[in-house]
């Protein structure tokens, strides 16, 4: 193995010019002190971390409730996550605590959880569409109705409003 097969790594040098940025408040925030909200679809509930008022996604804890069969849904952007506890299934693809988990822009599914329900941290790129009986939008939940949602349940005093939504 010669020298030019290794990668690069940075070292604990001195860089001119650069520093350490200060931060305005803590980059951590105690989720576990946030009371759980109740989400849009049945036996699910959210907790919300952060909102991109640039792309409409956003950031939540999801929880959802044993034997859960999710209304079938649309993500107009994908989503990330990473399950904490249980774990669900695409038909017959299933996940648990410990998997990452990637639903990409432009599908629908309904998921099912199993006898463990589940929580997973998870990253929502876009906004999810809900459908009504006739295949209409029922609902686009976007980063602001997150929002709003989380602020009526006085669960949204930790992430930053964007002025244009006063
Ligand atoms: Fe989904």
């Amino acid at each position: 193995m010669n020298d030019e097969s290794k990668s690069q790594q940075l070292k604990h040098n001195d860089p001119a010019g650069v520093e350490v940025s200060q931060q305005l408040k803590s980059a951590f925030f105690a989720q576990d002190e946030l009371e759980w909200v109740d989400w849009v679809m049945p036996d699910t509930w959210f907790k919300l971390l952060a909102i991109n008022p640039i792309t409409g996604g956003f950031t939540m804890m999801l929880k959802v409730a044993a034997n859960n069969k999710a209304p079938i849904h649309g993500h107009i952007g994908s989503v990330e996550g990473f399950i904490l506890e249980g774990g669900f299934a695409y038909e017959d693809d299933w996940g648990y605590a410990g998997d990452y988990v990637q639903e990409p822009a432009g599908i629908n599914h309904k998921p099912v959880t199993g006898a463990d329900g589940m929580v997973m941290f998870a990253i929502a790129h876009g906004p999810l569409a809900g459908y009504n009986d006739d295949g209409s939008v029922a609902l686009i939940l976007d980063a602001r109705e997150m929002y709003r949602m989380a602020e009526a349940a006085g669960a949204a005093s930790h992430v930053d409003k964007p002025a244009h939504w006063e």
